[in-house]
């Protein structure tokens, strides 16, 4: 295959992570005679100092005429705490996302046996954990109306049917293809939107006889993900939700810096780590490149390579077999490893694999 990828880097971390998703990327495209072509662009906080909108029309139309885009991570302290900051280098993600059309975010929560202990969670519950959470990701409280002023503020959670509909469809057809175990969360004992979904869900049903699908409030699956997060194979859920509990999975893997995701939908699919920019970090050689590298593989895997995918994973485990690792995935009586230490591994990994 030829590929073109935008290589979006962003803020913090994100440059140093980007240079490692590319270089695995040329190094399985290299193994297995596919061309490939970068394009870089900028968002972001970098873009906002730069030409002063977070996603300019440039870096869309980059996205727009490539294959995937390969994203990092946006943010900038110095929005953090300045709440009338009329732009944001959220909003620059935020922007992405809505004009690729992608609705559909995809975030696998996976266990690595050598890392069980570094979960804050007893290892016997972490264990065989293994779940993909499917997150709305262009409606819902994000994008709905909003307003604020001194006194009062609000963020409407709508959702239309057609929108719940194509995400549902998304979470039956995950299911299908893993356990065929569905879980729909919502909060549709308080919240009207919920309870559309829940409808659509239960209309849909039918269509998939093959899928157990149950439902879940949203406070209670918070409890049992972290209770029994092997209860979960497939979950669906809306925009803010899914945020949340995604973030609490990356505690069942053990590292934020692990978790990789894709975002799928209209245009150009996106591949991202779900973590943020870390900004304390930025230029330290320290982040955690994995769950960069690890939507590398999501990358290929979208393309149904997934043998090109396969390395990548096989490569990451090697190198957490051999505690080639960051520190915050490194055990005590091993010296951590760089980004750039990291990578460069993986890469030599990559290089030396026989076909
Ligand atoms: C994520 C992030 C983003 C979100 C932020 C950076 C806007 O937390 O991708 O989970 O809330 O969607
Ligand atoms: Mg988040």
């Amino acid at each position: 295959m030829k590929f073109n990828i935008a290589v979006l880097a962003g803020d913090g971390i994100g440059p140093e992570i980007s240079k490692s998703g590319v270089a695995v990327m040329s190094a399985v495209c290299n193994k297995f005679g596919h061309s490939v072509e970068y394009t870089y662009a900028i968002c972001g906080a970098d873009a906002i100092d730069k030409v002063g909108n977070p996603f300019p029309e440039e870096t869309y139309q980059i996205c727009r005429k490539a294959d995937a885009v390969l994203f990092s991570a946006v943010g900038d302290p110095k929005y953090d705490n300045n709440p009338t900051a009329k732009v944001r280098p959220e909003q620059g993600l935020l922007a992405m996302r809505k004009q690729l059309g992608l609705y559909a975010n995809i975030r696998p929560v996976q266990t690595f046996e050598c890392l069980l202990h570094k979960s804050p969670l007893k290892t016997e519950i972490v264990r065989d954990a293994d779940f993909i959470c499917i997150r709305e990701l262009t409606g819902g409280m994000y994008f709905g109306e909003k307003y604020q002023d001194d006194n009062k503020a609000y963020d409407t959670n709508y959702y239309t049917r057609h929108e719940i509909e194509r995400i549902l469809k998304v979470g039956f057809e995950y299911a299908m293809q893993r356990k065929k175990h569905l879980t729909v969360i919502d909060k549709a004992n308080v919240l009207a939107s919920s309870r559309l979904w829940r409808q659509i869900a239960q209309e849909m049903e039918p269509l998939y006889p093959e899928v157990k699908t149950d439902y879940m409030y949203v406070d209670n699956a918070a409890m049992r993900m972290i209770q029994e997060p092997t209860f979960f194979d497939v979950m669906v859920t809306e925009n803010t939700f899914g945020d949340i509990l995604t973030d609490e999975g990356s505690c069942i893997s053990g590292s934020m810096g692990l978790l990789p995701s894709a975002s799928v939908g209209e245009q150009t699919p996106v591949f991202e780590p779900i973590h943020g920019s870390w900004p304390q970090a930025k230029g330290l050689n320290i982040a955690n490149p994995l769950a960069q590298i690890l939507s590398v593989a999501m990358l290929f895997e979208h393309f149904d390579l997934t043998e090109e995918g396969k390395m990548i994973r096989d490569a990451v485990k090697a190198s957490l077999d051999a505690n080639i690792r960051t520190q915050d995935i490194q055990t005590d009586n091993h010296a951590p490893y760089s980004t750039t230490q990291v990578t460069d591994w993986i890469v030599d990994y990559i290089n030396n694999c026989e076909l």
